[in-house]
């Protein structure tokens, strides 16, 4: 098949491309060609680039008939924020694509309420990301209803892998939390610790879209959560982390209130969306249509990136090497 993936050069893109150039597709990565791959494959050498900047695109209303001159049989969109943005594409795809496979996220489900949380939950969005993930997931499937749009929607948690940063055990980016839990010195969680991260290693989120192609029949008009067996809470988290570095979890508990006025503002603002949120999704669903089988606890995800992490930046701690 002859697969368009756009946005292909990112934490996604990078295991999603090598993957389906082994399943035998002909694939195109359409990015404006700024960054390489998070890790070099020789995969890439069979993929065909096509630059667009699809900002620059969308604002001359060009980006829909540029993609729909590449002819793919299926188009991955990976890199879709708004509802204009989908519409653009969709209309322009209707009718010449066999598979359209959007990536959303677990943030169009807002507040967890009933966990795990399953796909058909009403959606109850907050914040300008998952409101407008959520309007474009119900745009789709409008399209879906409507006029037969062959329309996936894969909902990716927290993603992660080697050569980024997990959201950390606080809930945000500061890598200085994992130094701190690898030394047994004392991290400060907001609360009581008892909110949840969700995440899933760029692994398995590339193994859904492979399986969503493989099941097109299955997976055509169906959203999907794409996340490890389980979530996390941040002091599950923090111990099970101090643990892996072979030291005790020293944790100290504060209040909201009091917790973000001890961190960056940057750091607060990522935290409160990430506990705000609190995802725990089910992906009983995708394993039932797609056969999606992750191969990594939300555990192994992080660490592996992790490991990753303080060999390159050597830092000293004791880090098992296989994966546990
Ligand atoms: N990160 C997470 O934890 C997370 C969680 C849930 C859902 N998601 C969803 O995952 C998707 C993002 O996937 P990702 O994390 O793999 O992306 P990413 O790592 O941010 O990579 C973005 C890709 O898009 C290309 N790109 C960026 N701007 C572009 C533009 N204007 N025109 C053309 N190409 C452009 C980039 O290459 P160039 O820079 O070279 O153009 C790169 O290939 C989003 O839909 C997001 O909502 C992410």
């Amino acid at each position: 098949m002859k697969i368009v993936v756009i946005g292909g050069t990112g934490h996604i893109g990078s295991y999603l491309i090598p993957r389906l150039i082994h399943a035998g597709h002909e694939v195109i990565c359409v990015s404006r060609r700024q960054r390489d791959p998070y890790h070099t494959h020789p995969a890439w050498n069979a993929v065909q680039q096509v630059c667009i900047d699809r900002a620059a695109a969308e604002e001359k209303k060009e980006f829909g008939s540029q993609v729909k001159a590449l002819q793919g049989d299926a188009v991955i969109d990976l890199i879709c924020f708004t509802p204009e943005s989908a519409a653009q594409l969709a209309e322009a795809l209707t009718g010449s694509v066999r598979h359209f496979i959007h990536c959303g996220t677990m943030w169009v489900h807002g507040h967890s309420e009933q966990v795990p949380t399953t796909e058909a939950q009403e959606r109850k969005p907050f914040g300008e990301y998952g409101i407008n993930k959520a309007k474009i997931e119900a745009y789709l499937l409008s399209l879906h209803r409507e006029n037969n749009f062959p329309v996936t929607l894969l909902h990716p948690g927290h993603i992660t892998g080697p050569g980024w940063l997990p959201i950390n055990p606080a809930g945000h980016l500061n890598p200085e939390i994992f130094i701190r839990l690898s030394r047994s010195e004392e991290i400060v969680l907001p609360n009581i610790g008892m909110e949840t991260l969700h995440h899933v290693h760029a692994d398995d989120v590339a193994q859904a879209f492979e399986k969503a192609i493989v099941h097109r029949e299955a997976a055509t008009g169906e959203s999907f959560h794409v996340v490890s067996e389980q979530a996390l809470t941040l002091r599950g988290y923090a111990i099970a982390m101090a643990a892996w570095f072979g030291k005790e979890a020293k944790l100290r508990f504060l209040p909201w209130p009091e917790w973000k006025k001890t961190v960056s503002e940057r750091d607060a603002e990522l935290t409160w969306d990430h506990i705000a949120h609190s995802p725990a999704g089910s992906i009983e669903k995708a394993k039932r249509l797609l056969q999606y089988d992750p191969q990594y606890s939300s555990l192994q995800a992080v660490q592996e990136a992790v490991k990753y992490y303080f060999e390159q930046g050597n830092i000293p701690a004791r880090i098992p090497t296989a994966k546990n």
